[in-house]
């Protein structure tokens, strides 16, 4: 078994274990994929004001994201065709998170369903994310079916109404689950312990999905369900509609500009996420943690304001708080650790993340993660 000391080792890793259209699905974005690319970069351009001699004892990153306790400001971004990185993939995750004290965000794109993660987790709340569909009954019956899961909050994605390329799927033929062509035989030959778990398991379609809709019995790929199924005159009239169905937590994701930022807050939604989509939809838009700050400076004090994108270490995460974010989502660093090694792999990367974000904090002269502001980041690099 390699040594995993970061979330590097574990992309590495899972880029070893899982067949390369799932691979390749997670660790790409659109187009150029300069966006992509700028979420992480970026993050590396702000620097850290090291303090000492400040009394490091006692040291807590416990918060609240929507009202609800979190161990530290970080939960499971929701992600597609997570059990396709590994078996059961979401059940896996969500299982981890619990461990942890964080929230996990189940997508609508999941392989397993809103009941299979209930039940996996002993009905402990998760939060659910929602896609709007041409078909306002199958969004109803989502609706229903995440509040009988025990869903604690509903994401409504925003950005995606439409879908970006990324060059990888379409040379892949990317779809779940695979169909057997040579090219997909030969690359899973080479995966022995995926295949196993796949073999072991019934998940392995879309689960909030196939045998709910009508007529859907085998639904491919996520570009062709997204092109006939998702509705592209999705509205902020609509995110009132779902806000009054839902009538739990609720929190828009997708928001990348500060005019749509002021319509969130007007919208009376518990948060909004500043995100890009992970760089895979508007290949061109800023980094997620360079949209933040003027976000947090025109909404902070009506909504609370998290962010997504490019979050690859506890580093990252202390960075997003300094500039206002009360909670960051981890999408590809829990891919990247269940693909290594299922459930025991997403706990690391949730080990790791915690751990950096701790000793960072120390460094940084700060005790509370409550208390840490933009004092913590060198002025100029921000
Ligand atoms: C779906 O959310 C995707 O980005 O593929």
């Amino acid at each position: 078994m390699p040594v995993i000391t970061n979330i590097e080792d574990l992309r590495a890793l899972a880029k070893k274990r899982v067949p390369r259209m799932f691979y390749d699905y997670a660790d790409s974005g659109s187009w150029t994929e300069g966006t992509y690319r700028s979420n992480e970069a970026d993050f590396q351009r702000i620097l850290l004001r090291q303090r000492v001699a400040v009394n490091m004892e006692g040291r807590s990153l416990r918060t609240t994201m929507i009202g609800q306790d979190v161990a530290m400001p970080v939960a499971i971004a929701p992600t597609g065709l997570t059990g396709m990185q590994h078996a059961d993939g979401e059940i896996l995750a969500a299982r981890a998170a619990r461990k942890a004290g964080i929230p996990f965000t189940l997508s609508t794109m999941s392989i397993c369903s809103l009941e299979d993660v209930a039940e996996g987790t002993g009905r402990h709340p998760f939060w659910f994310q929602l896609y709007v569909m041409r078909d306002r009954g199958f969004i109803e019956s989502l609706i229903d079916r995440a509040k009988a899961a025990g869903c604690s909050a509903l994401v409504l994605t925003l950005d995606l109404q439409i879908i970006g390329q990324r060059h990888k799927d379409i040379r892949n033929g990317l779809s779940a689950p695979p169909k057997p062509t040579l090219a997909n035989l030969l690359n899973l030959a080479t995966k022995p312990r995926w295949c196993l778990g796949m073999l072991g398991t019934k998940r392995r379609q879309f689960g909030n999905i196939v045998g709910h809709v009508k007529g859907v019995e085998n639904m491919g790929s996520l570009s062709e369900w997204t092109a006939k199924q998702f509705d592209p005159t999705l509205s902020w009239k609509d995110v009132e509609w779902i806000k009054s169905r839902w009538g739990g937590k609720l929190i828009l994701k997708g928001i990348q500009d500060v005019e749509d930022a002021k319509l969130a807050a007007d919208s009376g939604a518990d948060a909004l996420i500043v995100s890009n989509h992970g760089g895979r939809q508007l290949d061109g838009a800023p980094s997620s943690i360079s949209a933040l700050r003027p976000i947090v400076e025109a909404v902070g004090d009506r909504i609370e304001v998290h962010m997504d994108g490019g979050v690859r270490s506890g580093q990252d995460v202390l960075k997003a708080v300094a500039l206002g974010a009360r909670g960051v989502y981890i999408g590809r660093a829990m891919l990247y650790g269940l693909g290594a090694m299922g459930q025991e792999g997403v706990e690391k990367a949730l080990a790791l993340i915690r751990n950096e974000l701790d000793l960072t904090m120390a460094f940084c002269g700060r005790t509370d993660i409550r208390d840490v502001d933009r004092g913590v980041l060198l002025p100029g690099t921000y």
